[in-house]
């Protein structure tokens, strides 16, 4: 279970799990249309994935749009999907180059044809890389897998009794990805909003006030740090208490 490595005595998570909150707040503050603060929000994500490959972070999932996002204004669901697509074009040849894996976690159905070509290509040319597996839950919403997961089964035809964990695990858009171990969450919110709630069952999980754009690698290492504190029991009993 504990398949973790150390940096320099820094117990290192092998999956961490990002709800990247707070651009229209971060906006906001500076007299800027919402969309700037999408916008800002991709900035910072280069220099967060080279921190967590860097540190031996195996894996990363970033929260990017939930499927309760497209109750926004049409105008701001237009633009993030506009800047998904623009973010690939721009990142996806430096992200393969650094050996970066990239997963689509959700649905493509809603999403254009050409924003899902866009994905498929990025999908495509990154699928042998295994540096750090880098997965955008984008049209994400964890009950909404799970539903997806429970009519694949079933029309898949499987008996109750071959029905188990791992089963239903494997039928989600993370198959094949371990459970989170941390789930950062910015803008001082303290919920999941419906990210991966079948497989954060034992996350830890560690927030911070400050706006997506200004989180950086620092408070990364900060977070991980504070990670390494936690003494995570799955349900047993405390080692040193
Ligand atoms: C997070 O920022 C990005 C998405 C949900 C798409 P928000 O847009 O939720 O920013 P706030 O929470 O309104 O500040
Ligand atoms: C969660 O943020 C979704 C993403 C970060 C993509 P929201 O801003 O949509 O969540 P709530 O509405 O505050 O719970
Ligand atoms: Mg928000």
């Amino acid at each position: 279970m504990m398949a973790e490595s150390r940096i320099n005595g820094l117990q290192i998570p092998q999956h961490i799990a990002m709800i990247m909150d707070g651009n229209g707040r971060w906006a906001r503050q500076r007299g800027l249309p919402r969309l700037a603060g999408h916008r800002a929000g991709t900035e910072n994500i280069r220099s967060i994935v080279t921190t967590c490959s860097d540190l031996g972070v195996r894996y990363l999932t970033l929260y990017a749009f939930s499927t309760e996002n497209w109750s926004r204004p049409s105008l701001e669901v237009e633009g993030l999907m506009k800047i998904l697509g623009d973010f690939i074009d721009r990142e996806t040849r430096s992200l393969h180059a650094q050996g970066v894996h990239l997963r689509h976690l959700g649905r493509l159905e809603g999403i254009s044809e050409t924003l899902k070509e866009k994905v498929h290509y990025a999908l495509d040319l990154t699928c042998h890389n295994d540096r750090l597996t880098l997965s955008i839950a984008f049209n994400y919403g964890g009950r909404t897998d799970i539903v997806d997961a429970v009519r694949a089964i079933v029309a898949e035809g499987l008996s109750p009794e071959a029905i188990d964990e791992q089963t239903i695990s494997r039928y989600l858009s993370t198959s094949g990805l371990p459970d989170p171990d941390l789930v950062i969450r910015t803008s001082g919110e303290w919920r999941l909003s419906n990210f991966l709630i079948w497989e954060t069952a034992y996350s830890e999980y560690w927030t911070t006030p400050l706006y997506w754009p200004d989180f950086g690698p620092e408070q990364l290492r900060q977070a991980i740090r504070d990670y390494g504190q936690r003494e995570r029991r799955f349900g047993g009993i405390s080692q040193t208490r």
